[in-house]
């Protein structure tokens, strides 16, 4: 099972202003991030991301892909079939989706989902599409855990005339 990351952040490695708005993420970025899911068929993201995810309307295009949302609270439901509330440990729920049939997960955010999989070793590569953008305070994408990684650059792409893709393999 391959582990991919994928988020757009600032030049400054941030995801979301303070009050979690993500503005200065292009349309065209949120189009290459559904693509990537829609390929590998699922995403996991953490339980606040879903439930801005869920008030900003932004699962549209994400219809046929299972997404599984990690919570440590036990008795969270979907209304919505394909989407799952896990309280699982990161490494379970990749064993889950593994032994389901996938052969590639999407790790989509936010900070301290990241984090988890990031401590526990779990993430095999790494996109970060970067936004032309600084921001002095904000939500970090990765928030503060104890961890280090050493990364291999596997690609750096020019999406747009302002956007970059830097593209890492996890050194294990
Ligand atoms: N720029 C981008 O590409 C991008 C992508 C995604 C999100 N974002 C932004 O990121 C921000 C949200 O990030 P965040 O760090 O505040 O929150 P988050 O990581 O989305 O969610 C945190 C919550 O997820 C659950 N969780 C995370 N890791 C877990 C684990 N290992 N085991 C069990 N539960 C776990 C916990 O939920 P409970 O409290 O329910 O236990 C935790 O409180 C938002 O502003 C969003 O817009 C940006």
């Amino acid at each position: 099972m391959k582990v991919i990351l994928y988020m757009a952040t600032t030049v400054n490695g941030f995801i979301a202003r303070e009050n979690d708005d993500t503005g200065f993420v292009s349309e065209s970025e949120w189009g290459r991030f559904r693509a990537l899911a829609n390929r590998t068929g699922n995403m996991i993201i953490g339980r606040r991301t879903h439930d801005l995810m869920k008030r900003n309307d932004e699962f549209s295009g994400l219809e046929n892909i299972k997404v599984i949302v990690l919570t440590r609270n036990t008795s969270l439901k979907s209304d919505n079939p394909n989407i799952v509330f896990a309280s699982q440990q990161p490494k379970e729920v990749l064993k889950q989706l593994e032994e389901q049939g996938f052969r590639e997960a999407v790790v989509a955010g936010g900070g301290k989902l990241n984090a988890s999989f990031m401590k526990e070793g779990l993430i095999d590569e790494i996109y970060l599409d970067v936004e032309p953008t600084l921001l002095g305070r904000g939500i970090k994408l990765f928030s503060d855990e104890d961890f280090e990684a050493k990364l291999e650059l596997v690609e750096v792409k020019n999406l747009s005339s302002n956007e970059t893709q830097l593209h890492y393999r996890v050194n294990k």
